[in-house]
């Protein structure tokens, strides 16, 4: 065992060392650094964290903890914000919306301001009758009392958020709380969790003024465990609240929905990625330059939580200053010129230059899926160019004012149908490449097939 141990431990050693001092350790099947970097890329959400001041995920140290915080929602936390403040809270809600969107962080924020203690006065002006005289009845008095001999804060009044400060905002933001209660659906998905949660839901709270009950991936529940949760729903104690997050809101039966409000979070736009990722590369003093934080911001996908794992795992590599360079080699992506050289080569139908391009780019990335990816928006956004030159200006803020040109000069160029020809080329070799095991040779074959046989039928 001791041995064993040792063994480990030099192993683990040799490679540290091997990679502090830049050397690469070659194996039969490739190089040791790709394989890691390819790991990296397998799991979205992972982050590599060697350094000891990041011990907490970026995405969780900048969670929003106010409505006003929550970005790119406008809409959705204004609507929350004012029930919050006139103390119009249903009973039940639905957060839907594609990952890493601010779901869970509204909903937790939701909880903070029905509970928050210094907007206590906000929220027992508009509490029901019904819920005032239940609460009277369980509270000891002195406990009651010390609740409302609780001062109310009027720089809080009639706003809407938590103040973030009080022992309710506190212990809720820390997790401390049993009043609030987070259920992942994925892995409690059946009716005894069901079960649980109504017996849990009818005890009063036992220090906040309302238990909140927030069911993360709703859709993964069973039909049986959503039906029971139905019962719940329709009837639920005065005292509780259900809010539940899904990223697949069809997936839920229409009877569920019905008895919510439902807020759909869209995915957010680049301009504001790049936005808030500014803002947490200044404060955690990263140095990154804005063409970087573009590309960040376009892989992220618009999913706020991605790319902040995205900026988090490229700094961690320990660049001086983290360019598009540095973005491409960390995250396997492409820049926008790379690819505005490929498409050209498309465009003119140049079959020695789309072949030149792609082997290179298959020498520079590992991440042959993303490429396709962003091939395939690139050709879209050209596409909507091409048919409508206004649409140019929806992209405005995603782009440079350089690639915005090159957008409009090869979209002028274009024609709408070879367009079309090859983004349904790109779209059918999308299951090729995800299984292939040369994810280059589909996407040769895809650019390669679109022009010669655009070339005989135009
Ligand atoms: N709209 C937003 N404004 C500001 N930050 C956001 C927003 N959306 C997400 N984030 C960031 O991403 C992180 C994750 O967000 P959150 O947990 O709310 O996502 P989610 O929508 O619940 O995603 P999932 O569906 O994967 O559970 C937050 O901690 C925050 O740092
Ligand atoms: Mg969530
Ligand atoms: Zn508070």
């Amino acid at each position: 065992m001791g041995v064993m141990l040792y063994y480990y431990t030099t192993v683990y050693d040799s490679i540290v060392k091997g990679m502090a001092s830049g050397a690469c350790i070659k194996l039969p099947c490739g190089n040791f650094y790709f394989i890691l970097k390819g790991l990296r890329n397998c799991r979205r959400n992972f982050s590599w964290q060697p350094y000891a001041h990041m011990s907490v995920a970026l995405y969780r140290k900048y969670r929003p903890r106010r409505f006003s915080d929550i970005i790119g929602q406008e809409a959705t936390t204004l609507i929350l914000k004012n029930a919050a403040a006139t103390g119009r809270i249903a009973h039940a809600y639905l957060f839907c919306g594609s990952r890493g969107t601010g779901k869970t962080t509204a909903a937790r924020i939701l909880a903070k301001a029905v509970n928050c203690l210094t907007r206590l006065g906000d929220v027992r002006l508009f509490e029901p009758e019904t819920l005032r005289a239940e609460r009277s009845e369980v509270f000891d008095p002195k406990v009651s009392d010390r609740r409302d001999s609780v001062l109310r804060d009027e720089s809080f009044a009639g706003v809407g958020e938590p103040c973030n400060d009080c022992l309710a905002c506190v212990q809720i933001d820390e997790g401390r709380t049993l009043d609030v209660v987070e259920i992942d659906a994925a892995s409690n998905r059946g009716i005894d969790e069901i079960r649980n949660l109504k017996e849990a839901a009818v005890v009063m709270p036992s220090f906040l003024g309302r238990k909140v009950f927030i069911v993360d991936e709703a859709h993964a529940l069973t039909k049986d465990a959503a039906n029971a949760l139905l019962k719940l729903l329709e009837e639920p104690p005065l005292h509780a609240m259900f809010i539940l997050a899904t990223t697949e809101p069809d997936k839920l039966p229409l009877t569920v929905v019905s008895r919510t409000q439902r807020f759909d979070f869209k995915r957010l736009r680049s301009s504001h990625i790049v936005e808030k990722l500014k803002k947490i590369a200044a404060a955690e003093a990263i140095s990154i330059t804005d063409e970087a934080l573009r590309l960040v911001s376009l892989a992220a996908e618009g999913s706020l939580r991605d790319a902040e794992s995205f900026l988090e795992q490229v700094a961690s590599f320990g660049y001086a200053l983290i360019d598009g360079a540095a973005i491409e080699e960390a995250l396997g992506r492409v820049n926008i010129a790379k690819l505005k050289a490929l498409v050209d080569a498309v465009l003119k139908k140049d079959a020695k230059g789309i072949m030149a391009h792609l082997r290179r780019l298959d020498e520079e990335t590992s991440n042959i899926a993303a490429l396709h990816k962003d091939l395939m928006r690139y050709v879209r956004r050209l596409l909507a160019i091409a048919i409508s030159p206004e649409a140019a200006a929806v992209y405005g803020q995603s782009f440079s004012d350089d690639e915005l040109r090159w957008f409009r000069e090869q979209a002028e160029g274009a024609d709408i149908r070879f367009l079309t020809k090859l983004l349904k080329a790109l779209l059918d070799a999308q299951p090729h490449i995800h299984f292939s095991s040369f994810p280059i040779v589909p996407l040769e074959v895809a650019l390669i097939e679109t022009i010669t046989q655009s070339d005989s039928s135009l």
